[in-house]
């Protein structure tokens, strides 16, 4: 812990910002990265004489605002990043979870509250930080679940995400559904955020998530729809009645719709974004 004068900070916030990027980034940095929550941060003016404590020393979080400002994530800088209720790790090679992934989350945790049946069998396909999976094991701690990616380096970061529910949750790598063959017929609940950005827009992508993030977590192929293809081609993995809830992107849920009926789901059904915009598919294989 390092110790300073609240005006020493705000004059310190002043000259940072004065470089450029977000303010809400700084805060984020001293928040994430300093352990100055934002509620004491915004007070800091009405007592620019308080002593402030922080977990770095200002010399070290100008260096890391300094690489942010050339693009890097805060989250790859600091390898760490809040998500729902959770303080996960990251690393670069890795997706960073998006807060509209907690909404996945969300719709998947209240389609496994409605079912009849409990003591499921969930999956997450493609687990990145594991972020879904983490998720699902803490709404559900009477459940199994299996998470797997074809990435080791995310596979590592998974394992690290899920330690505390390590006993309920099975690590494995591979090709989607592939690795999942001793569960295929049972599994109640699969979700995935599975890369969905058409080939040719990667290029317009802000360079924050260009030069940093993972291409095989963005990539969906030229359409954008490559992976949903190989997802919905392993529906019969699913236990009758069991759901698949994934999300996409912007534009893409009428033909998302399609593929997801063509493979024979039912029940289909839109879930949109914070904005209204439909973000999140869901549908449930047929019950015999
Ligand atoms: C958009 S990221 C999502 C990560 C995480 N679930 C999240 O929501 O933050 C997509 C993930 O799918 C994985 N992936 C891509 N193709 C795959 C495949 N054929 N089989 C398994 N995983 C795959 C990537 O490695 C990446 O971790």
């Amino acid at each position: 812990m390092v110790t300073c004068v609240a005006a020493t900070l705000l004059a310190w916030r002043r000259e940072r910002l004065a470089e450029g990027g977000a303010a809400s980034s700084l805060a984020w940095l001293l928040d994430v990265g300093a352990g100055l929550e934002r509620k004491r941060y915004y007070s800091l003016a009405l007592h620019p004489q308080a002593t402030v404590q922080l977990s770095r020393d200002l010399d070290e979080l100008t260096r890391l605002w300094h690489r942010h400002l050339k693009q890097e994530p805060l989250q790859y800088l600091l390898g760490r990043c809040p998500w729902r209720d959770f303080m996960l790790t990251v690393a670069p090679g890795v997706l960073i979870p998006r807060p509209e992934t907690e909404l996945l989350a969300d719709v998947a945790i209240s389609l496994m509250e409605d079912a009849p049946a409990s003591g499921g069998l969930w999956a997450d396909l493609g687990t990145g930080s594991g972020c879904l999976a983490l998720a699902l094991a803490t709404a559900f701690p009477d459940c199994q679940g299996v998470a797997m990616d074809q990435d080791p380096t995310a596979l590592a970061v998974a394992a690290r995400n899920l330690e505390s529910v390590a006993g309920r949750v099975r690590l494995l790598a591979g090709n989607w559904w592939q690795p999942l063959r001793p569960w295929w017929g049972r599994l109640t609940m699969v979700v995935s955020n599975p890369p969905y950005i058409p080939t040719s827009t990667l290029a317009h992508l802000d360079p924050v998530v260009r030069c940093h993030e993972p291409r095989p977590a963005l990539d969906g192929g030229p359409d954008g729809l490559g992976c949903f293809r190989d997802l919905l081609a392993g529906v019969s993995a699913l236990t009758p009645g069991g759901w698949l809830v994934v999300e996409h992107g912007q534009g893409q849920a009428p033909a998302l719709e399609t593929l997801f009926a063509t493979a024979g789901l039912r029940a289909i059904r839109r879930h949109q974004d914070l904005e209204g915009n439909d973000r999140f598919l869901a549908g449930c294989t047929p019950h015999h």
